[in-house]
């Protein structure tokens, strides 16, 4: 995509690499310190589609053989321009198991072994075949009612993180067979949040839509507190301009990425034709917000647009109007320096490179 900088600067600081294997492409962002600053490099996008023969924006199930030729061949793509090995790793969502449980308020040695005891009733196979992570989620120190906090001072809740050890040794796999010097994995929820989030107080609710899927995450004070997963995306949309206006799938993903929801073929709307998909996807995230609420009896207050999905002209407006709060797209850039032209189109095409940015953001702190 575009190789700025890399004769403007002096070598003498170290480059590192986020990198986000999504379903339907691969992100990759290179960031460089400089006085305290994260400074892009560059960045690129390579869509996987094609190397199945399917069209680009379609989310692929590839054999791991083809995700490492792609991997290879966007670290040798002269246009991007990579010039480090020095990375990280997002793990997608999907490949992880998450949970919110309650636990009894014992001390954190305890703690650690009655955790995965409890979590073997949540990990779908045997304990021993997944990595385990897990955090005490912090407790409200304010609670109006006095009588609540003692009941709840009882109780702690944990998020528990499981990734199968197959998924771990098949990323393992890629870092070998792609030279990459990867000093960890991390789930994309958490690379985003690193690169989305600013001082957020109150809870605020992420929607990723990807190609065939939609994540849902709500942070509350930098802190998950619950993730969800609706099978639906931006691929479905295309899928539904491809029928109503009888065109191909290739021209309805051009039409959709060109004129948004303010397209129209033959006095039929876009907008309209997407609303099936869009209504879908933000009722599920409704129903997230309002079990929150309910359980917790506190306010969403704002929506954070990410992924390729978000990248649809329009979408904002009607996010915001479905949700009747503030909806504002992911702004991932906005942590990294960038030339000024950049500026517009980072912002247009950023929030697909949440999570390669949020990544990389993470591997550059590791160097301090
Ligand atoms: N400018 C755009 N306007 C509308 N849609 C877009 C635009 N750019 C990309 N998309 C859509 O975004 C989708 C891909 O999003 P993204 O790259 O976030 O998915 P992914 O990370 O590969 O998937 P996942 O995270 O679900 O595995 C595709 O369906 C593509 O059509
Ligand atoms: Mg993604």
């Amino acid at each position: 995509m575009a190789n700025f900088f890399s004769n403007l600067f002096s070598k003498q600081s170290k480059s590192v690499l986020g990198i986000d294997i999504g379903s339907s492409s691969i992100k990759m962002v290179q960031l460089r310190k400089k006085g305290g600053h994260a400074i892009l490099e560059t960045y690129g996008e390579l869509a996987l589609g094609p190397y199945t023969g399917k069209p680009v924006g379609e989310a692929v199930n590839l054999p791991l053989e083809k995700i490492i030729e792609a991997i290879n061949d966007m670290l040798k793509e002269k246009e991007v321009n990579i010039t480090t090995r020095v990375s990280g790793i997002a793990i997608p969502f999907a490949s992880s198991l998450m949970a919110v449980i309650e636990m009894p308020a014992v001390p954190q040695k305890q703690l650690a072994q009655i955790v995965p005891l409890e979590a073997r009733k949540y990990v779908p196979v045997p304990i021993s075949e997944v990595a385990l992570d897990w955090y005490i989620i912090p407790q409200e120190k304010n609670l109006a009612d006095k009588s609540v906090q003692k009941e709840t001072e009882k109780r702690l809740e944990v998020l528990i993180v499981a990734i199968h050890n197959d998924t771990i040794t098949n990323y393992k796999t890629i870092i070998d067979k792609t030279f990459l010097d990867t000093s960890f994995f991390e789930i994309e929820i958490f690379s985003t949040m690193r690169s989305i989030l600013d001082q957020e107080v109150e809870p605020a609710m992420i929607v990723d839509m990807g190609a065939t899927s939609t994540k849902l995450y709500i942070v509350e004070k930098g802190v998950l507190r619950s993730s969800h997963m609706v099978d639906r995306g931006s691929h479905n949309i295309t899928g539904e301009i491809s029928k109503s206006l009888g065109i191909s799938v290739e021209d309805a993903e051009y039409l959709k990425r060109e004129k948004g929801l303010l397209g129209s073929v033959n006095g039929i709307d876009v907008k309209n034709v997407a609303s099936f998909t869009l209504n879908y996807i933000f009722s599920e995230a409704s129903h997230v917000v309002l079990a929150y609420q309910k359980k917790y009896g506190k306010n969403v207050s704002k929506i954070v647009l990410v992924g390729g999905g978000s990248a649809l002209k329009g979408i904002v407006d009607v996010a915001k109007t479905n949700f009747q709060t503030e909806v504002v797209a992911g702004d991932p850039f906005s942590k990294v320096v960038a030339p000024a032209f950049l500026e517009k189109v980072l912002r247009d095409t950023g929030p697909e490179f949440a999570v390669a940015v949020g990544v990389a953001l993470r591997r550059l702190q590791e160097l301090n």
